[in-house]
């Protein structure tokens, strides 16, 4: 039933809050989404999810703007080089990243042009792990799988008042396990962007605004007001 709540809560918030991002414009929700709609988005959100891995919004939107130009689908990116993605990709650093995009659009094209559609076959790609993993398959192909990054260790240690060190590897394990029981089965992609979002704004590492959270009343850390300065469960 508190699971309920707090996927109730983040998502009314979420519907009233998300930012409206280029990423996300791509087949805005609504359940006649077709495959082909589906692959493109998910290529969206991997070039977005990419690049927002060392990089804030407001930068990430130039980037993400004039890469979807240059190479709208995936099958575009295949056929490009190194040097064009390099060049696209000047100014965001961790080139290897780049590198990796398109050494896996070319894996996903030439092995067959299937693209991968759950969290572990996505994973099997060339610098695809967990988290974008994740995001993938939840925001594009609505599979229940959780997406977990430094906002949303923050927002599950508060959530559950987890002391242990949150980045020891035990304890980012757990949030793995914590953040998969919570999200919603019915909107998996829209709950993890509602926690990720959460975690960027209200739910910020020494100043939280838990008196205009969503889920505050749910919140073990603030109940134990161990939100404030002097005590803080988390500053990850
Ligand atoms: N940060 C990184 N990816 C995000 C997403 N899809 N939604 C909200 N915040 C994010």
């Amino acid at each position: 039933k508190e699971i309920q709540e707090i996927r109730a809560s983040l998502l009314q918030w979420y519907d009233k809050n998300r930012r409206d991002l280029p990423w996300r414009r791509i087949n805005n929700g609504g359940d006649e989404v077709g495959i082909e709609e589906r692959e493109r988005r998910a290529y969206a959100v991997w070039v977005s999810e990419v690049m927002l891995q060392q990089t804030r919004v407001q930068t990430v939107i130039d980037y993400f703007n004039r890469w979807m130009k240059k190479w709208p689908t995936i099958h575009h990116l295949a056929q490009a080089t190194i040097e064009e993605v390099n060049e696209m990709w000047a100014g965001l650093g961790y080139y290897r990243r780049a590198r990796f995009l398109l050494e896996g659009a070319k894996m996903i094209v030439e092995g067959g042009d299937e693209f991968p559609k759950t969290a572990s076959s996505l994973r099997m790609v060339k610098g695809i792990g967990n988290y974008t993993a994740g995001a993938i398959a939840s925001i594009a192909f609505e599979e229940a799988v959780p997406v977990v990054d430094g906002n949303v260790v923050r927002v599950m240690t508060r959530l559950k008042a987890i002391t242990a060190n949150p980045k020891n590897s035990t304890t980012v394990k757990n949030i793995w396990k914590l953040a998969g029981q919570l999200v919603d089965p019915l909107r998996p992609g829209d709950f993890n962007q509602a926690v990720m979002e959460l975690g960027a704004t209200m739910c910020s590492p020494s100043a939280p605004s838990c008196s205009q959270c969503p889920v505050s009343r749910q919140c073990q850390a603030l109940s134990l007001s161990m939100n404030d300065e002097s005590v803080k469960v988390s500053d990850y």
